[in-house]
């Protein structure tokens, strides 16, 4: 039933490139919109808040169309991880947000900032009744005329950063989806496929523009409140809306504007000598290569089965990448592919850039993560079979996927790690178990995919302590699993907490202070 074909051979790719893509991007179902959320009324005296907003901001009340679709409008419209606000602030200047937080605070009802609508942790769930402040519109891109740093909008997607740098001829540590703010993942460190030469996205950040729990906008960078912009840097959603970002961005060089991607998918039962391997070749792992798997159905390969379909990305030529992952052909997987593509192009090969099946509105999702050193082999095979048997017993959650993110970790660990807030800069893997489905208001359902998520967790840590990266966190990871063991890590954020956010206004995603959830 394996498909076998022989490496490097163009005419059957494109054929199974198609099919692998489609597959990976995950069968786009019809979106299930989610009726759930309560009405509230909105809070009163709205007619103030508008008199005070620019004139291209835009209140929406539930009773308006434009607010379901809005608030549809994320990647998982789950009710055990979405927002249900009375009223959305769809901001254009950073004073909008500023007085919506002010209005917020006068009238007693709390406020959230949202950009890409990627955000699962369960705390969402906890905002009800409020104001969503929405930063999509906060556009606005400007490199300096010295084109060593550019300034980004709170509300720019991920694609749209990696596109207008790249005319300039330059690149910044991003998120890989297109559809991803480029805040968000930056509020809790930041993840992406140039970590390994540049270091995290809130590495690359110089300074900000933010507004605080009390309306008030301040600049934090290092020589300005220092140790506010400390701890934005790997617990940001808990201090302030950060209006815009001034970044490092970096010339791309003519060698490396090319990115390979190489594919290969093995039996699940191959599980040992596919990590085996891993672990060997992460000793040697190069700046220029990010080395992921990703456990899905491919009917092709093992039907009935999930199967390992490991994907290497190497920022250079493909004779380079293929030396490195030569090991990896001579395993002999069930099927190959392979493609070399511009940086801005690499999502699209994943489905994953704006136009793409992922980054249209999704159903609803679980998803949780263990940061961990390296593949614990006993381990991954007891969470293959929990993920294997989930797919046999629940067809609704048949759409799930897993996914093991190895990153390049060089450009990560040259930053000190107590010089932000990202405790986790000595992990080398992210190992995350996303629970997918569409079907709503299936309270069995829900309970039985919250119960696999946990499992495949708690089976993916395997002997492992417990952390978890903050923007993959599900909602029920201690404070030390995302903010750090260390005891001062805590002790310092809860005195900024004190310091600038008194009241805890900032609570609705993996919040430090939890005294008063509500
Ligand atoms: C398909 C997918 C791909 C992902 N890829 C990556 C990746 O490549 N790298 C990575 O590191 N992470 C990745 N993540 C995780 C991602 O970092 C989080 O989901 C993040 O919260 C998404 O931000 P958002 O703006 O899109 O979502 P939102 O739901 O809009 O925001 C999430 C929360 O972040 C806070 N927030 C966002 N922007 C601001 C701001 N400007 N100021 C203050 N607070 C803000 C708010 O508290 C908000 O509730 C991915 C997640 C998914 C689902
Ligand atoms: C703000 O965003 C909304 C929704 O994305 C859009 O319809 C509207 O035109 C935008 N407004 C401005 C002023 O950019
Ligand atoms: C709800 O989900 C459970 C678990 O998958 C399933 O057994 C049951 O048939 C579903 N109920 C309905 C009404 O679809």
């Amino acid at each position: 039933m394996a498909i076998r074909l022989p490496p490097l051979n163009p005419g059957h790719l494109l054929a199974l490139l198609i099919s692998i893509v489609t597959t990976l991007a995950i069968a786009h179902l019809p979106h299930a919109h989610h009726d759930t959320y309560h009405s509230y009324d909105p809070p009163q005296d709205i007619q103030s808040l508008k008199a005070s907003l620019s004139p291209t901001a835009q209140l929406l009340l539930p009773n308006d169309p434009a607010f379901k679709t809005h608030l549809n409008h994320r990647w998982s419209t789950n009710p055990l991880n979405t927002p249900s606000p009375s009223l959305i602030l769809l901001a254009t200047t950073e004073s909008d947000i500023s007085h919506a937080i002010r209005y917020a605070n006068a009238h007693n009802v709390p406020f959230l900032a949202t950009a890409g609508g990627h955000g699962t942790n369960a705390f969402l769930s906890d905002f009800n009744g409020g104001v969503l402040i929405s930063l999509r519109n906060l556009t606005k891109f400007e490199p300096s005329p010295h084109g060593r740093t550019a300034i980004v909008g709170g509300g720019l997607l991920s694609q749209q950063v990696v596109e207008r740098l790249w005319q300039e001829g330059k690149e910044t540590t991003t998120g890989l989806c297109g559809c991803v703010s480029y805040s968000g993942p930056a509020m809790g460190g930041g993840h992406g496929f140039l970590q390994g030469r540049y270091g995290l996205v809130a590495d690359q950040v110089v300074s900000v523009r933010v507004v605080l729990a009390n309306g008030e906008v301040v600049v934090a960078s290092e020589e300005e409140n220092g140790d506010l912009f400390w701890a934005l840097r790997g617990a940001g959603h808990n201090f302030g809306v950060v209006t815009e970002f001034t970044v490092r961005i970096h010339d791309v060089e003519e060698a490396r504007r090319n990115w390979v991607w190489e594919q290969f998918i093995f039996e699940g039962e191959r599980l040992e000598e596919v990590y085996t391997l891993a672990n060997e070749m992460m000793e040697y792992q190069p700046v220029e290569m990010v080395s992921w798997s990703v456990w899905r159905m491919v009917e092709d390969v093992d039907p009935g089965k999930p199967s390992i379909v490991v994907i290497v990305f190497f920022n250079g030529p493909l004779e380079d990448s293929r030396e490195y992952t030569q090991p990896i052909h001579n395993l002999g997987p069930a099927a190959y592919a392979f493609k070399v593509t511009e940086y801005p192009g690499l999502n699209a090969v994943l489905g994953v850039d704006l136009s793409g099946s992922e980054c249209q509105p999704q159903g609803t999702a679980l998803l949780r993560a263990a940061d961990v050193d390296r593949y614990e082999i006993i381990a991954l095979r007891n969470w293959f079979e929990t993920f294997g048997k989930m797919l046999a017993t629940e067809e609704g959650l048949a759409k799930s996927v897993c996914i093991l993110e190895g990153y390049g970790v060089q450009g990560v660990q040259a930053v000190p790690s107590d010089s932000t807030a990202f405790p986790h800069r000595d992990k080398r893997l992210l190992l995350a178990p996303s629970v997918q489905y569409d079907i709503v208001g299936n309270s069995t359902l829900d309970r039985e995919a919250e119960r696999w998520s946990k499992a495949m967790e708690k089976a993916a840590f395997g002997s492992a302590q417990r952390r978890t990266y903050v923007n993959y966190a599900s909602g029920d990871e201690s404070l030390q699993a995302m903010y750090g063991y260390e005891p001062w890590r805590l002790q310092r954020l809860r005195a900024l907490k004190r310091k600038y956010d008194p009241e805890n206004r900032f609570r609705f995603f993996a919040p430090i202070v939890r005294d008063d959830r509500s």
